[in-house]
Formats: C-alpha cells, sequence, structure tokens
C-alpha cells in the first residue's frame, strides 16, 4: 500500500500562528502534528508516502525532506488551489498509479495510530473502507450512514445529521475512487468533496464499509482542538529526563525535559513536556503544558498552554492559562514609564488580560 498525506490549507482557523508557519508543522506535545502522521503511516509498514502540498510547501519540504528520517520515500504532490479531498485525490493519481492506498488528513490526530485499520483493509476485498467515529456534534463533519454493516449513504456538513459516526480524516482506497473523483461535481463551497466521491462508490455497486473508531481523534482546526490533542497526547507520552534538572528544582507526575534544556528552581507537574535548550528560571510549568525548544520561563506560572520556540516568558505576575503562544514572542514587564500595557501584536491576535 501507498499512504497520501494532504498538507495543504491556510489555517485561517489558527491565525495569526498561521501567517508563519504551516497549521500541519504546530507541534503538539513537541512534535509537529505532521510528524505525527508520517510516523503512524510508517508504522503501519507503508513507505511510500505522497504528500499533497499548496501555498506552505517550501516549508513542508523543508521540515519534511526526503523522509530518510523516517526510513520512507516521501513525493511531493503541487495542489495549485485547496479544490477539495478529492482533487488532492484526483492529482496524485501518477503517484499512486494502481496500488491501495490510505489517505491521512495532515492535521489529524487519532489515538493509537493506524496499524489495526491498515490491516484490516489489507485483509478484505473491499474497494474502500473509511474510519468512523462517534461524536457530540456531527454537523461540523462529514456523516455516515450504515446499513447491515456496510455504508450506504454519506453527507458533508449536515444540518440534521442523520447519525452521529463522524468521518475521521482517514480513508482508505483501491484505484476505483479514480473514477468516482473523475465524476463527481464541486460542491456549493467549490471544491470537490470526497463524501461525494465515497458516495458515488456505494452508488455504483463498489464495496464501501466503516472501521469504528473507539479511542480519542482530534482534527487540530483551531485553537482549542491544538490544546485538546496537546492535553491527550501529552497524556500518553512516556516521561524521559534527558536535560539538567537542579537540586531545587521538583518534577511531578509525567514530565519529559528534552536535550538541552535547563530547569532551576522550578516545579514542574505533568504531564508536561520541556523542550530543547529551554530554560525554565524560579518558575511554575502546570500540567498539560509543552513548552518547545530554545523558550526561556522566568519568574512566571504558566499551565495548559503551548509555546512555541524562541519565545521568552518573564517576570509574569499571574498564571498564564489555555494559551497557545507563537514562536519569538515576548511576554516580559515593562518597567518604563508610562505605567501601560504595551503590545505589539499581529493580526488576530486575541489577549485576555486580568
Ligand atoms: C473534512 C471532510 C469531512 C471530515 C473532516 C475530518 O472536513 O470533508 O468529511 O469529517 O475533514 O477532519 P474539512 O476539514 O475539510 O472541513
Amino acid at each position: 500500500m501507498k499512504g497520501l498525506i494532504l498538507s495543504g490549507g491556510k489555517g485561517t482557523r489558527l491565525y495569526p500562528l498561521t501567517y508563519t508557519c504551516a497549521k500541519q508543522l504546530v507541534p503538539i506535545a513537541n512534535k509537529p502534528v505532521l510528524f505525527r502522521v508520517i510516523e503512524a503511516i510508517k508504522e503501519a509498514g507503508i513507505t511510500d508516502i505522497g504528500i499533497v502540498v499548496g501555498d506552505t510547501a517550501a516549508e513542508i519540504k523543508e521540515a519534511v525532506g526526503d523522509g530518510s528520517r523516517w526510513e520512507v520515500n516521501i513525493t511531493y504532490i503541487p495542489q495549485e488551489a485547496p479544490l477539495g479531498l478529492a482533487h488532492a485525490v484526483k492529482i496524485a493519481q501518477d503517484f499512486l498509479g494502481e496500488e491501495r492506498f490510505v489517505m491521512f488528513l495532515g492535521d489529524n490526530v487519532i489515538q493509537g495510530g493506524i496499524s489495526g485499520l491498515v490491516k484490516q483493509f489489507e485483509s478484505n476485498d473491499y474497494n474502500c473502507q473509511i474510519v468512523l467515529t462517534r461524536v457530540a456534534h456531527p454537523q461540523q463533519y462529514g456523516v455516515a450512514v450504515l446499513k447491515n454493516g456496510a455504508v450506504v449513504r454519506l453527507v458533508e456538513k449536515p444540518r440534521d445529521p442523520p447519525s452521529n459516526l463522524a468521518l475521521v480524516g482517514i480513508y482508505m482506497f483501491d484505484h476505483h475512487v479514480f473514477e468516482a473523483v473523475n465524476n463527481i461535481r464541486p460542491s456549493w463551497r467549490n471544491e470537490l468533496e470526497i463524501t461525494d466521491a465515497i458516495q458515488y462508490l456505494v452508488d455504483h455497486g463498489y464495496k464501501v464499509y466503516p472501521y469504528i473508531h473507539e479511542g480519542w481523534w482530534i482534527d487540530t482546526g483551531a485553537p482549542g482542538d491544538m490544546l485538546d490533542a496537546n492535553r491527550l497526547v501529552l497524556d500518553e507520552l512516556q516521561p524521559k529526563v534527558e536535560g539538567y534538572v537542579d537540586r531545587d528544582s521538583k518534577l511531578i507526575g509525567k514530565v519529559t525535559i528534552q536535550k538541552g534544556a535547563e530547569i532551576i528552581g522550578s516545579v514542574i507537574r505533568g504531564p508536561a513536556i520541556i523542550g530543547e535548550e529551554t530554560r525554565i528560571v524560579n518558575s511554575y510549568i502546570g500540567p498539560f503544558t509543552s513548552i518547545y525548544h530554545h523558550v526561556v520561563v522566568e519568574k512566571s506560572e504558566i499551565e495548559h498552554s503551548i509555546v512555541l520556540e524562541h519565545s521568552r516568558i518573564i517576570d509574569i505576575p499571574q498564571r498564564i492559562e489555555n494559551s497557545l503562544i507563537g514562536r519569538n514572542v515576548e511576554i516580559v514587564r515593562s518597567p518604563l514609564l508610562p505605567k501601560a500595557y504595551k503590545m505589539t501584536l499581529g493580526d488576530h491576535s486575541k489577549v485576555g488580560l486580568l
């Protein structure tokens, strides 16, 4: 089998972070979501992987390279505009050829990986297998209707959902999907929808079966989803201390300290991860927090948050919570008069003051 990862899109719901960073490269528990996707595909035994890229192609290529780091072969497939998931399949036909493949949305994080479902697809003669999971708000997703164990109907973001089974962003196909993507028309949002392609397969007598996923799954489209995914992944991390922790510091629960990090006079209550070359001095890092590489936190408290590289948080009197802090951000006290908040914030920034 081959793998196809979709890594285009603008990530508008994650502005301002995604003005300067592809949404698939935002780290969850200090590892970009896209790297987690590549690792899940590799773990399922697939080493030939195509990545469909859009506006952020250069950045994705620089971060992922040729795949040798994971012992996989990466082929980049440029998509000229975000014209839909089925359009991505269409332009990947040369790469995919006649082989069966798993398509994985590059911003999805799933508990337990995909080895089980890939194995199930490999051992059956299905033309397509979709991954479904029960959700509280099916209106936000593609939704499936089952009959006698098979998929009979799919609706994209229905106002009145016919079931609570949402399509997870992981799909398996054989080459018949090209017939489908070449015969459907763009939807109201001017995209070739993968749900329409799968409905085509159902309507033309192809075998489409579900795989019901029971663990957690997060589509990391918005800041709240990022923090949720961060919380869930951190909780499953095996703690490891590779950096320096001084005698006055305390690590409580599942705490990972990466290479070159220094923890001085601080308390870190896990689950939490502190990145490479990061310094935490006289501070408190609370549960569900990921501090990425080359960050400085001094005389401050932070909890349930993600902080990206090269940021500095110094001498902040109130605890920072529920925050997504980008790269090269400075949050510091300013002793200079006038006594006032002084900010340089990018477009779409959000600040919650006490
Ligand atoms: C896409 C699919 C939808 C699926 C979702 C999962 O939605 O169209 O069927 O449930 O991914 O993440 P989009 O993210 O394009 O809104």
